[in-house]
């Protein structure tokens, strides 16, 4: 786990952030697709947690690299997602697929950015995933 103060968005270390993803795409099981994905974000309280891709024989059943980063963050005490860097074997950014927008929204909600596209600005989930469902919806039709 690497760590890094991070007290407002100006401060979130893009480079760092993409090459640590970068790496992460080293450790991809990817032999179906031969598409090695890899993952870093940094959480609202300054850690780094990371994640790859996972495929398998089922095609169906893969695990992309955003959902590994998820268990990482679970597996380091949890917490928010402030911003990610998704990117290919080749260290450029690619888009989050979109069970993984919503697996991101669970933990970062609107204001998470994500730096998902070659030679775009980091974006907002907002704008990945407008009008997004969550937890908040959960709770006002719950019936007993
Ligand atoms: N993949 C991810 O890891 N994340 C995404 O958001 C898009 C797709 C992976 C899944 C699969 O192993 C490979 O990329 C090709 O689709």
């Amino acid at each position: 786990m690497y760590s890094f103060a991070v007290n407002s968005s100006a401060a979130i270390p893009w480079n760092e952030l993409r090459e640590q993803a970068r790496l992460a795409t080293t450790t991809s099981y990817a032999p179906y697709s031969n598409v090695k994905v890899g993952a870093c974000a940094i959480t609202t309280d300054g850690r780094f947690v990371v994640g790859a891709n996972v495929e398998n024989a089922s095609y169906g059943l893969t695990l992309c690299a955003e959902c590994s980063l998820v268990s990482d963050l679970a597996r380091v005490g949890g917490g928010r997602l402030l911003a990610i860097s998704i990117v290919a074997g080749d260290g450029k950014p690619i888009a989050p697929c979109g069970r993984c927008r919503q697996v991101l929204f669970e933990h970062g909600g609107s204001d998470l950015m994500v730096d998902a596209g070659d030679d775009a600005d980091p974006t907002s989930l907002l704008e990945l995933l407008p009008g997004a469902f969550g937890p908040a919806d959960l709770d006002i039709r719950k019936s007993r």
